[in-house]
């Protein structure tokens, strides 16, 4: 099962994709964390990829599209897979097509207001080290400016700054919007609002998960 993760920068996609992977344990294939892991390593992908990031446009297909072969093609991504952040366009979908061949999939757009959006990626702090994500509204540290699980210092996406997010919302708009109706053709779109807390907009994402992968019996966790 592929459970593709649709929505505009902000609106909670890495959030719940770490909830999905925990819960459902599902292959968490992020192409945002990935090329920043490729910039911090100064890999010949993360040259490319680093200056078109810091404004805000969308990386080569090719590139992304790599990034993605080489995590399916993990043992792990056989029972299933939680994509978040790819496709981010019409080519990118048709690229995972091509890889993979027909499966099962739900698209599950989380849906938000334009200046929730702004507040959340405003307040985005994420720790170095350990990659951990906070928000100094809702989920501030213990302590200002330091990771609560490794003490790690905290910092501000460089694409946070308030000129990248407009240019991000506008590629968004452009780009991956149309993939609404490239899902909803295939009958596999599901739109979940993301207002509320993370748990809340869990509850409403495993209200359309649970009953695609619930576990065999015997094979439930503690
Ligand atoms: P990527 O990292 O994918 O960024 P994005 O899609 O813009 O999404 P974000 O990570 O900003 O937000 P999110 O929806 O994951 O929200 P989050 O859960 O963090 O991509 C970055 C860049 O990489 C792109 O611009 C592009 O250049 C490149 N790229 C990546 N994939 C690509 C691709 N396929 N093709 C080409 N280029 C690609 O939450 C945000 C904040 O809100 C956090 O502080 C969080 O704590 C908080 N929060 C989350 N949920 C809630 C809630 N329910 N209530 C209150 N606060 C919440």
């Amino acid at each position: 099962m592929r459970v593709v993760l649709l929505g505009p920068p902000g609106c909670g996609k890495g959030t719940q994709a770490y909830l999905i992977e925990e819960k459902y344990r599902l292959l968490r294939i992020s192409t945002g964390d990935a090329l920043r892991q490729a910039v911090r390593s100064g890999t010949p992908t993360g040259l490319r990829a680093e200056a078109l990031m810091k404004k805000g446009r969308l990386v080569p297909d090719d590139l992304v599209a790599e990034l993605v072969r080489e995590a399916l093609s993990s043992a792990q991504a056989r029972r299933g897979y939680v994509l978040d952040g790819f496709p981010r366009n019409i080519g990118q979908a048709q690229r995972l097509e091509d890889m993979t061949g027909p499966q099962s999939e739900i698209a599950i757009e989380i849906l938000l207001d334009p200046d929730e959006l702004v507040r959340r990626l405003a307040g985005r702090r994420v720790c170095l080290p350990c990659q951990a994500v906070f928000n100094l509204e809702v989920n501030p540290p213990r302590e200002a400016g330091r990771c609560d699980s490794c003490d790690g210092a905290l910092e501000q996406r460089n694409d946070d700054r308030p000129e990248v997010i407009v240019e991000r919302l506008r590629v968004f708009e452009q780009e991956t919007a149309p993939l609404r109706d490239y899902y909803r053709k295939k009958k596999v779109y599901r739109p979940v609002s993301g207002e509320g807390p993370a748990a809340l907009v869990f509850s409403r994402i495993a209200g359309l998960l649970d009953p695609l992968l619930a576990e065999p019996a015997g094979e439930k966790r503690n």
